[in-house]
């Protein structure tokens, strides 16, 4: 055990309920933690799916009343929309929140919570820390998406164009009381939706693995969240009604969420976050990009216990590596999944996303400042970092 840390904090989040229609009992559950007017937050492709209807159907298995829903989440919620969503709540006279969808809509719901509590301006409340001056409204969140694990996670991810920023909001009371991990409601997303969102969630467990916070309740989520998505991933992307392959990619994502959320993200998130904000590459492409060498990347920082970890990754995808030493059983791992994104038809270069070469530094000074890459082993320096985004280029 001479990777034990020595003290650590893991904080365990709200409910998690899986199951096949689960959200038909989401009424029943808002009763339980005392919701009685909701506001459903969404985004309009998920109610054009039809998605956000079925949760509102669900509504009646309790006393609770929808009173509103707001659906005007874009792909990369911002302060503005956050305030929009919040006029809703006041206009609707609402006491509690159901998100139905992705990452941005989830976080879109929480950082409402946030107005819901304190009021005012969304920016006064921006720290490392939020502390709530009071309790945080009733929200169940419901992912139609396996990857970001926001239904689980104690942040919300909020742009900021004036500053040309994402915002971090973070407090433990900020994680939704209740989780529904429905597969019907993820039956209908594209294959390559489908396949991105899944490489985020891979690439959370990865980077929970690696980061310097990581202890052994996280290692453990996030071993059998590599576990499950190393083996569903490429069936849920083939066949999108493949229901197992489905429930499987919403547990990991889960268990990858509440991963990060205790042990953090490294160097791929940093630099993935930088693309993100200059030039809009999709978030879960970037990381499924940059995942191989990110991984090689860290290779160097032996003395952190680096290629051990990433043996233990190559053991979770089921590889054979009994007779190989760190180093060649991690190259394994990684080569195995470069073939992974490749068999699910992903990009493989930054060329290929409409990253322009000259942004390059830019985009490195950025990641260099980003929160997630002080959690990354070592000290990886800038001239590095330029590097490692050439050699993904
Ligand atoms: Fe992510």
């Amino acid at each position: 055990m001479s990777n034990l840390v020595e003290w650590f904090e893991f904080q365990v989040p709200g409910k998690v309920i899986c199951a096949q229609q689960c959200v038909d009992s989401i009424g029943t559950e808002m009763d339980n933690i005392g919701g009685s007017k909701v506001l459903v937050v969404t985004d309009e492709g998920v109610e054009n799916a039809g998605l956000t209807q079925k949760v509102i159907d669900g509504m009646d298995s309790g006393s609770a009343e929808v009173v509103g829903v707001f659906n005007e989440v874009p792909p990369n919620s911002e302060i503005q929309v956050v305030q929009r969503c919040y006029d809703k709540v006041k206009e609707a006279d609402a006491d509690c929140l159901v998100s139905v969808g992705g990452g941005s809509v989830m976080d879109t719901a929480k950082a409402t919570a946030i107005l819901m509590v304190e009021t005012g301006d969304l920016l006064d409340h921006q720290s490392a820390v939020y502390t709530p001056s009071g309790p945080m409204p009733p929200h169940i969140a419901v992912p139609t998406t396996a990857g970001t694990g926001s239904e689980s996670t104690f942040a919300a991810v909020i742009a900021d164009h004036e500053q040309e920023m994402k915002l971090i909001f973070q407090a433990p009371e900020m994680a939704p009381n209740v989780a529904m991990l429905d597969p019907m409601l993820t039956t209908t997303l594209p294959p390559g939706l489908t396949a991105s969102t899944g490489m985020d969630a891979l690439t959370h467990c990865i980077e929970a693995l690696h980061s310097e916070m990581h202890e052994p309740i996280c290692d453990g989520l996030a071993l059998h969240g590599i576990r499950l998505i190393t083996r569903y991933l490429a069936r849920a992307t083939a066949d999108g009604e493949d229901v197992d392959a489905r429930t499987y990619m919403l547990i990991a994502a889960n268990m990858g969420g509440v991963a990060f959320a205790n042990a953090f993200v490294g160097i791929i998130h940093a630099m993935a976050h930088s693309l993100g904000g200059h030039f809009g590459t999709p978030h879960g492409i970037a990381n499924s990009i940059l995942l191989p060498y990110g991984m090689e990347f860290n290779l160097r920082y032996s003395d952190e216990g680096i290629p051990a970890s990433y043996r233990r990754v190559a053991e979770a995808i089921g590889l054979d590596v009994a007779s190989d030493d760190d180093d060649t059983a991690s190259r394994k791992a990684i080569e195995w999944l470069r073939g992974l994104t490749v068999e699910i038809g992903l990009p493989q270069r930054l060329s290929e996303v409409g990253v322009p070469e000259d942004g390059l530094e830019a985009a490195t000074s950025e990641a260099m400042i980003d929160g997630c890459m002080f959690n990354n082993p070592g000290d990886p320096e800038e001239e590095e970092v330029l590097e490692l985004f050439k050699k993904a280029y």
